[in-house]
């Protein structure tokens, strides 16, 4: 399967799923790393891997022309899913609605708990006993998409929320790669499919 990863930082996901992608019988490839900062350190990296990369900085743009401008070069590069990883914007209803069952996004808490920001902090303030990652399907609603998988990460004593995030990032690079290739490697679903022609209301 051809994936486009959207990033907006350091792209240490981005990293896992490359590398990973590069195993032998990988289930995927990397066929496009995209952000909307083209300063993302992640975009160096994958320059330096051979991936093509496609930047567009989003401040002063119109939300939907910029998520249009994302959308082309995803299709220009051929890709059948998006993985996002670190992408730090809101896409645009009809986006997520056009990648709909074809775009996941990583997330440092374990789903349900702590959508939204400062997943870390909020869960040792808590008092959980241990924070992680999940790995969803892309909805309209931020963080609430279908969850593909999850991996705990025990909180210690005198945790810190940086301390947290170091090892949630370390679990994150072993998670999504699997669950991206277990993905896309699913067997086809004709009432998956069905449903999701039933929900465009044409
Ligand atoms: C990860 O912790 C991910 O869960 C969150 O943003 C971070 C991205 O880190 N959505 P990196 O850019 O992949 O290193």
């Amino acid at each position: 399967a051809r994936v486009a990863v959207f990033v907006s930082g350091r792209g240490s996901n981005m990293a896992a799923l490359l590398y990973a992608s590069r195993l032998p019988d990988a289930a995927y490839e990397v066929v496009l790393v995209a952000s909307n900062d083209p300063a993302a350190q992640a975009l160096a990296l994958a320059t330096a891997e051979g991936v093509p990369t496609f930047a567009l900085a989003h401040r002063g743009m119109a939300r939907a022309d910029h998520d249009a401008a994302m959308e082309q070069a995803a299709r220009d590069a051929g890709a059948e899913y998006i993985a996002l990883a670190g992408y730090m914007r809101i896409l645009t209803p009809s986006f997520v609605a056009h990648w709909a069952g074809r775009m996941l996004n990583i997330h440092p808490s374990l789903l349900p708990k702590y959508p939204g920001l400062d997943t870390h902090a909020r869960a040792i303030a808590a008092g959980d006993s241990e924070g992680g990652a999940s790995v969803h399907l892309v909805t309209e609603d931020l963080d609430m998409g279908e969850v593909l998988g999850r991996i705990p990460v025990a909180i210690r004593p005198d945790e810190t929320a940086d301390g947290l995030a170091e090892r949630v990032r370390l679990a994150e690079h072993q998670l999504y790669p699997r669950v991206l290739a277990d993905y896309v490697s699913r067997p086809y679903d004709a009432a998956w499919l069905l449903e999701r022609v039933r929900a465009l209301a044409l």
